[in-house]
């Protein structure tokens, strides 16, 4: 079915909801344990400077006949030593902190009968152990979302240590401090980490891009057509992964086919670049025009011992020499669709069609049309990761010519099969394979490195595993 017969089915029928939400994504992205692990002790300090921020309240109370106050409460320090965060299916993530410690300062004034003191006092507490269940979603336009759905926290021990001259006061309700502490914290800590998550992650989630330009004529979007999907070894990422000309976004005119993705978790990240990832690109790439290509003189190398001329042709092309005499010749390559791809498990073949135009270029400049030939050959690519991008390499078959139009009079395309051949060979793939291999980004944030790569073909997708390093600012 065709984007507008389903634009008309949606039209008519309800079912269009259905549809339109059960996407196969273009691009797949699995955060593993092991890269879930990575995250956290990368994330663990930017939590323990946060916990350390946490806002105190003033309190007081009485006990027996002593009043007392504590004010100005401080977290000097806040330590998480063993933490964890592992996907919880279904979910999300679950963050579990164990044996966490904390510090606190702050000041205490008390009154018993009509003795006052006031002095500085420190806590320890220790063995806090804590669990918060983030669940993941995304919303309408693709962006993650984020909430806790769960929290708890327990303190298994506090220590208050009071400076002052009246030490003995301590003694009379250190206990009920201790206490009061334990359950202000317990119930506080899960309030900040709620408030954490909703004011500053989830605004700052809301935030991400979900497209990026790729030069100035192409973008690419990685909105998440489904929720984050968590499962017991991995967090999975199904992105739109679709490529789009900046200037005129249209219909891709065929759908995602589903990846059977494997159940592989030994790397941190995993991501499934599917067939329909190349093939937007190459549709995007063709409609932004930039699939023409131009074969000229001065890109033949010395070592060639021809030039690029009609005296080159002439020789099976009797008509050449009478009509354009010794003129030097041009080349303009262009897809008339756009090249269609497809990833199996032995990797990454393609038939493209390429209309060859030669031109015959006049005394005046301007250019005469010769001949059109239409070129096909099975095309390999090896493709592989380098710096965050994908890049990739082809590699041609025996190439196959017929003539399309001609208006030096017909001729026998096999005459001119070599010099095609050489053309191909030596002036076009070293030319693509230059630009192949600067490569396309990955959907990756600046400061990810990736090591350790495996690349892998699957049925309609590109597998790539790698291990992630995180690049500090300066
Ligand atoms: C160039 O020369 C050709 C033939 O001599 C002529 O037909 C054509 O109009 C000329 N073009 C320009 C731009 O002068
Ligand atoms: C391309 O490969 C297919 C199948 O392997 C074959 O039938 C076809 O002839 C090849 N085309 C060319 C131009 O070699």
């Amino acid at each position: 079915m065709g984007m507008r017969s389903v634009a008309v089915a949606c039209g008519a029928l309800t079912l269009c909801l259905a549809l339109t939400t059960a996407t196969n994504p273009g691009f797949v992205v699995r955060i593993t344990q092991a890269g879930l692990d990575y995250a956290q002790q990368q994330g663990i300090a930017i939590l323990e400077k946060e916990l350390a921020q946490l806002k105190l309240p003033d309190f007081s109370g009485k006990s027996g006949k002593v009043h007392y106050s504590f004010s100005s409460l401080r977290i000097p320090s806040f330590r998480l030593p063993y933490s964890r965060i592992t996907p919880i299916p279904n979910v999300g993530l679950q963050v579990s902190i164990s044996n966490a410690f904390a510090e606190l300062n702050g000041d205490w004034r008390v009154k018993f009968l009509f003795i006052k003191g006031h002095g500085s006092f420190n806590v320890k507490v220790q063995n806090v152990n804590m669990k918060i269940i983030l669940r993941l979603g995304s919303d309408t336009s693709g962006r993650p979302t984020i909430s806790t759905s769960g929290c708890t926290a327990t303190i298994s021990n506090v220590r208050v240590r009071f400076s002052g001259k009246l030490a003995w006061l301590y003694n009379l309700f250190h206990r009920i401090i201790e206490r009061k502490l334990r359950k202000t914290l317990e119930s506080k800590v899960c309030d900040n980490v709620a408030r954490s998550v909703q004011n500053e992650l989830q605004k700052q989630v809301r935030t991400l891009p979900v497209t990026a330009r790729i030069d100035d004529k192409i973008g690419i979007d990685y909105s998440l057509v489904a929720p984050p999907r968590a499962t017991t070894q991995s967090l999975d990422l199904d992105l739109k992964g679709e490529f789009y000309s900046l200037a005129h976004r249209s219909p891709v005119p065929f759908s995602p086919l589903p990846l059977a993705f494997p159940s592989d978790h030994e790397r941190m990240v995993y991501f499934g670049a599917s067939s329909y990832f190349f093939n937007t690109a190459g549709i995007a790439y063709h409609e932004a025009g930039a699939l023409v290509f131009e074969i000229t003189e001065a890109m033949i190398p010395k070592e060639a011992g021809f030039r690029l001329d009609t005296y080159l042709f002439s020789a099976f092309i009797p008509q050449l020499e009478e009509m354009y005499p010794n003129m030097p010749m041009k080349f303009k390559l262009s897809t008339p669709t756009a090249p269609f791809l497809t990833i199996g498990e032995g990797g990454i073949s393609f038939q493209p069609i390429v209309d060859i135009q030669a031109y015959a270029i006049l005394p005046n400049s301007s250019l005469a049309p010769l001949f059109l030939l239409s070129l096909t050959g099975n095309v390999s690519a090896v493709i592989n990761v380098r710096s965050g991008r994908i890049v990739g390499s082809l590699d041609v078959g025996r190439i196959r010519l017929s003539l399309k139009d001609s208006a030096v009079g017909t001729f026998q395309v096999h005459f001119v099969q070599s010099i095609m051949n050489y053309l191909t060979s030596s002036v076009l793939l070293p030319r693509l394979n230059a630009r192949l291999d600067e490569g396309f980004r990955l959907p990756l944030p600046d400061r990810i490195q990736l090591s350790n790569i495996l690349v892998r073909f699957h049925q309609n997708f590109l597998l790539l595993g790698a291990d992630v390093r995180f690049q500090p600012r300066g």
